[in-house]
């Protein structure tokens, strides 16, 4: 099968993407375990989908000094989890030809959730999934198109999302003959709070109705995951996925291929 994990474990499924894919996903027959802050959006989310379909963890992913005992707590409890899907995520403007604007608590949160806690999840799930030997289990990363093409006025967003994308492709090679596949998803502009007026003010009401309807995203998203694709570029985030990335991804094979016959 080429999507073959049964209980899957997503951080940042209180909204958007994460919620509608967590749904989908339940709706495809696998377990959930959805995580986020609000606490009220996962008893919801549980609530609508029911107990035998859904369990959720309450976790603020931002707190690093936590995701340790986070791991060890959720594994005890589920130790047939065999997909890890890291979803969270936020976004800030940052413009730096308005420097009075910037603040650094700001630039380094978005770094922390964006990319920090992404790397020290992999760390901390990948000997539980190792120790599974034979069975397939997988780490399932949401990127996005900013990662390939920067916009200006989310610079340090553009950058977090850049460092996640590079770390992957690594991350990838370096599982290559585990029996833990890496999957990206980078979505287009997606009508999710990511953009709202609460987080990102100067875009006002026209944050919430940027993009494409997340059930538009949700569909394709399902169609490459049930697939079996590493590599899910959606809607508008083909274009540069198909065109230089590749270019840039046959270097990077070819420097993998190199770096394997020499010493290093
Ligand atoms: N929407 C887009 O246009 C777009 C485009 C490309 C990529 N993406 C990426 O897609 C992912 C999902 O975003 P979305 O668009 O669905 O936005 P969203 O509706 O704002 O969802 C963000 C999710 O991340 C969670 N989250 C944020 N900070 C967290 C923290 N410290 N600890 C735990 N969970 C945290 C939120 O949960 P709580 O607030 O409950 O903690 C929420 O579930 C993000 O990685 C985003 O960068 C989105």
């Amino acid at each position: 099968m080429a999507f073959p994990y049964r209980k899957i474990l997503i951080l940042g499924a209180t909204s958007g993407i994460g919620r509608a894919l967590a749904a989908s996903l339940i709706q495809d027959g696998r377990f959930v375990i959805a995580v986020g802050r609000r606490k009220e959006h996962l008893d919801s989310f549980v609530q609508e989908q029911g107990t035998d379909k859904a369990v959720s963890f309450q976790f603020d992913i931002s707190r690093l000094d936590e995701i340790q005992s986070f791991v060890k707590s959720v594994t005890s409890s589920h130790p047939d989890l065999d997909c890890v899907f890291v979803n969270s995520g936020i976004q800030r403007r940052s413009v730096f030809s308005e420097p009075e604007t910037i603040s650094m608590s700001d630039i380094q949160e978005e770094m922390t959730v964006n990319y920090i806690s992404y790397v020290a999840m992999a760390k901390e799930f990948l000997p539980f999934f190792m120790a599974k030997e034979n069975t397939p289990t997988s780490l399932i990363f949401t990127s996005s198109n900013l990662a390939l093409v920067p916009i200006l006025r989310c610079s340090n967003y553009c950058a977090s999302k850049a460092a996640l994308h590079q770390w992957i492709l690594c991350l990838r090679e370096q599982l290559k003959g585990t029996n833990t596949k890496v999957i990206e998803i980078f979505p287009p502009i997606v009508q999710t709070e990511l953009h709202d007026a609460k987080h990102q003010p100067d875009m006002g009401q026209a944050g919430k109705s940027f993009g494409i309807p997340v059930e538009q995203f949700t569909e394709e998203t399902m169609e490459r995951l049930q697939a079996g694709d590493e590599q899910i570029p959606v809607g508008l985030s083909k274009i540069a996925f198909e065109s230089w990335e590749q270019q840039r991804q046959g270097a990077f094979h070819r420097i993998v291929e190199l770096m394997k016959s020499s010493e290093f």
